[in-house]
């Protein structure tokens, strides 16, 4: 009986630590060597151990999921509302000049999410202009580098201790 207890408390405790994602989408898994003048000398590996530590320490459960393909990405997203994720934070490359079926995906699992971009997309070519996620995004971070993925992080911290 007493067994019982202590396990159902551990659960509940576990449950209680908030969850976010991080997605990252194609080419990024390329961050290091990929036009860096464009996008740095960071990895993307790099990337996810700073914000994993973070979110240690802020004791919040950060998963890291990147693809080159659009339909995994899609996938991800809706396990991500079964999973109970708070927050996403979203870099979606390529995809967020092209791709209405991700921000469909977002839409549907209703998850709020703050975009992220390496370069500032809006001092580049027409065509990376415009961003099928920004409208529905809480906020967009472009141009900062890796450290835009940090301050989308603590951003979001600071948003669940105040939730
Ligand atoms: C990017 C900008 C996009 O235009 C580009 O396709 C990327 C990366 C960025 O982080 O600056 O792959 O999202």
């Amino acid at each position: 009986m007493a067994k019982q207890k202590t396990t159902t408390k551990t659960g509940a405790k576990a449950a209680l630590r908030p969850r976010l994602l991080v997605l990252n989408g194609p080419n990024l898994n390329l961050l290091g060597s990929r036009e860096p003048e464009h996008y740095g000398s960071v990895t993307l590996e790099d990337i996810n151990l700073a914000l994993a530590l973070r979110a240690e320490t802020a004791e919040v459960d950060l998963e890291s999921f990147q693809s080159n393909h659009e339909g995994a990405l899609i996938e991800r997203i809706h396990a991500a509302r079964v999973q109970g994720v708070r927050y996403i934070i979203l870099n979606p490359a390529a995809w967020t000049h092209t791709s209405v079926a991700v921000r469909d995906a977002l839409a549907a699992v209703g998850i709020p999410f703050v975009e992220v971009h390496l370069s500032n997309i809006h001092a580049r070519e027409p065509f990376r202009q415009h961003s099928y996620f920004s409208d529905r995004a809480i906020g967009v971070i472009s141009g900062l580098g890796h450290q835009g993925y940090l301050l989308a992080l603590e951003y979001l911290l600071n948003k669940l201790n105040t939730d």
